[in-house]
């Protein structure tokens, strides 16, 4: 893999490729079986969301869910494998942040709880959850 690779970051969604996003997510088991179409439709119904580029190839995607007032909900944070551990979900995460100033973010996460600590997230009472119906339909 090349070190010297220009990564950008996008705000907008505009020619976002979702089989790509797809297939990547699989290779890194990180699929929740959504359908392309299904992760296009919660990309573009969330308040702010960051796609990460090498070149034209996307390597990035995080989404936050907001009342735009005062609570957000972060989602679907991934950097492909091959780019890890080079600042790409943090950065990500500092773009979706500066969209939510002044609200209080919350997450849910299983296994990731230093990268969320590094950027500055503390541990708060247990979360509840409750699929409503069958889970995608
Ligand atoms: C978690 C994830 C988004 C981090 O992406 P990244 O681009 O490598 O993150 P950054 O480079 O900005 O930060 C890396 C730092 O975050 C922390 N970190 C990264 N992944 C972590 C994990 N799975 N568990 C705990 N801490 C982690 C470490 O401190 C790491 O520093 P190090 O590389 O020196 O060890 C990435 O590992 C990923 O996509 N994982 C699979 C999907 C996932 O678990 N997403 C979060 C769901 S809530």
């Amino acid at each position: 893999m090349n070190c010297n690779m220009a990564i950008t970051f996008k705000p907008d969604l505009e020619n976002v490729d979702w089989d790509e996003i797809k297939d990547k997510i699989v290779e890194d088991h990180y699929d929740n079986s959504r359908t392309p179409e299904q992760l296009r439709a919660c990309f573009e119904n969330s308040f702010a969301t960051c796609i990460a580029y090498d070149g034209d190839k996307i390597i990035g995607k995080a989404r936050a869910l907001s009342d735009g007032v005062c609570n957000a909900y972060i989602l679907d944070v991934w950097t492909y494998a091959p780019y890890r551990s080079r600042g790409v979900a943090s950065q990500m995460m500092k773009y979706l942040f500066k969209r939510l100033t002044g609200q209080h973010v919350y997450l849910f996460t299983d296994d990731a709880v230093e990268f969320y600590e590094n950027l500055g997230f503390k541990r708060q009472s247990t979360g509840m959850g409750k699929v409503v119906g069958k889970w995608l339909e």
